[in-house]
């Protein structure tokens, strides 16, 4: 995959999957505060429906899904075949996929 800048793919290229699973990456804490403050300004909560386009490895939808609770629906959207494998097996793990 062609790396551009500070290690952001080229949007031109479909296949996020390595960047976005990449542990370096996904290992840095500093992105929570980012992701929580996303969702507070969507006002995610309890009951909600919500879709994630380009949802990468998860980050934002994962978390969203503790927000909405189980009478909620989180839908997971994303180009990469590999990442929405990966967010499947996650669900999986978490035993969240009937969310
Ligand atoms: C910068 S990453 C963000 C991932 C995630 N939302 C996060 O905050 O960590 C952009 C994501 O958008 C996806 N993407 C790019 N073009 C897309 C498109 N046309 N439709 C859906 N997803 C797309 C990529 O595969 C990638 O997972």
């Amino acid at each position: 995959m062609p790396w551009v800048g500070a290690g952001i793919p080229d949007l031109a290229d479909a296949d996020w999957t390595e960047w976005a699973l990449a542990a370096k990456f996904r290992e840095s804490a500093f992105l929570f505060p980012i992701r929580d403050k996303v969702l507070d300004h969507a006002a995610v909560g309890i009951g909600d429906v919500v879709l994630d386009v380009g949802t990468g490895d998860g980050l934002i939808a994962f978390a969203a899904l503790e927000r909405i609770g189980p009478t909620g629906r989180m839908i997971f959207s994303d180009v990469a075949q590999g990442l929405l494998d990966h967010c499947r097996a996650e669900a999986e793990r978490l035993r969240v996929l009937d969310h």
